[in-house]
């Protein structure tokens, strides 16, 4: 027999069956087992019972209020895992999709011969120095003994900025890293200024350098590396070594001839075209120009601020891009600069 009690259950499991949201569901409790829910009305009701009836009545109650109990936990369950498989089917990763890869990097070829250059120098003493681009035209001509009208002063050969020096001359973009022999040579009688002796000057320095110039084989932004090395005794003799040494471990192979071809610049007097010639390979028994040398003028050791009846030594202007391309067979220094990933590559 269904009694008041079974249909108050009924209409409770009903009621909280259809409560969509754990708000409403708790509405829903509210209604039977809150404070004035119809439960708790029948229990207040008992009071008014006699002793026996209280107590089967009071039975029949609770057991009433325990199901519904029941079935509000039931619920609160069912809307709580509903609610979290939402949120799970919302937050999904798709492990399916195919990520986003990055490709390792690599060194620019240049970047490799420079650092080659510099191991290779700084293994046989040399320091390695970097100094500014845009430099004053005393660095970069008149300190290097170029007469005022020399045509590497043009405005054809060489940029300019539009800042000007102290001279009342503007700055320039450096067309070599000669300067660095310079503004080497001022910091290191600084730095050892108050020295009972100032150890011998042994540099290189490498940098980007600019010339009014732009094909196959130049490009208005390019690279060179000074050398320089001054002493009390340093001769021609130590350039040959030095340089022989120089090219045969960057090329990684004895099988290589140098020549120093008589030449001018107007800061080494005498002055030598550096030649080299592979006698096996590709390029075999071509002459290919690879560097600028000679002693060091005593005009420049002068402005250098040395004595040149104390300070002997040479210098000479190499280019990385050139030692590049002999190095890896690149015919086309613009492949340098377009930033070709499938050029660039290949030196991975
Ligand atoms: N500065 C020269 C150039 O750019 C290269 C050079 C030649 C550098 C002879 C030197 C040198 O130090 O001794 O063409």
């Amino acid at each position: 027999m269904t009694t008041d009690l079974d249909s108050i259950v009924a209409s409770a499991r009903e009621a909280f069956g259809q409560a969509p949201t754990p708000a409403e569901l708790e509405n829903a409790k509210a209604q039977f087992i809150g404070k004035s829910g119809r439960i708790t009305e029948l229990m207040k009701g008992l009071a008014a019972l006699a002793v026996d009836e209280k107590k089967s009545r009071g039975a029949a109650i609770n057991q009433a209020k325990q199901a519904i109990e029941a079935a509000l936990a039931e619920r609160r369950q069912a809307l709580a895992d509903q609610e979290l498989e939402l949120q799970l089917k919302a937050e999904a990763l798709d492990v399916s999709l195919p990520g986003r890869q990055r490709e390792p990097g690599g060194l620019h070829p240049v970047m490799r011969t420079m650092e080659r250059i510099e191991q290779i120098f700084a293994s046989m003493g040399f320091d390695v120095a970097d100094g500014p681009e845009v430099e004053s035209d005393w660095h970069s001509f008149t300190s290097l003994n170029n007469p005022p009208n020399h045509p590497a002063r043009s405005m054809q050969d060489t940029f300019y900025v539009d800042i000007q020096g102290d001279d009342g001359i503007p700055y320039n973009l450096r067309p070599h890293t000669s300067p660095m022999q310079v503004r080497y040579a001022h910091a290191h009688i600084k730095k050892y200024a108050g020295h009972a002796v100032m150890p011998e000057i042994r540099v290189i320095a490498p940098g980007r350098t600019y010339r009014v110039d732009s094909d196959a084989t130049h490009s208005p932004m390019f690279h060179q590396c000074e050398g320089l090395w001054l002493g009390e005794n340093v001769s021609f003799k130590d350039l040959k070594v030095v340089f022989t040494d120089f090219c045969r471990r960057f090329f990684e192979s004895d099988d290589l001839q140098l020549r120093f071809r008589p030449s001018f610049f107007p800061f080494t007097e005498p002055s030598a075209e550096i030649d080299i010639q592979f006698r096996h390979g590709p390029l075999a028994g071509k002459w290919l120009e690879v560097a600028g040398s000679g002693q060091v003028h005593p005009q420049v050791v002068r402005n250098m601020g040395l004595d040149p009846e104390q300070f002997i030594g040479f210098a000479f202007g190499m280019g990385p891009d050139r030692l590049t391309m002999l190095r890896y067979g690149v015919n086309d220094l613009r492949l340098y600069f377009e930033g070709d990933i499938r050029f660039l590559k290949q030196f991975r």
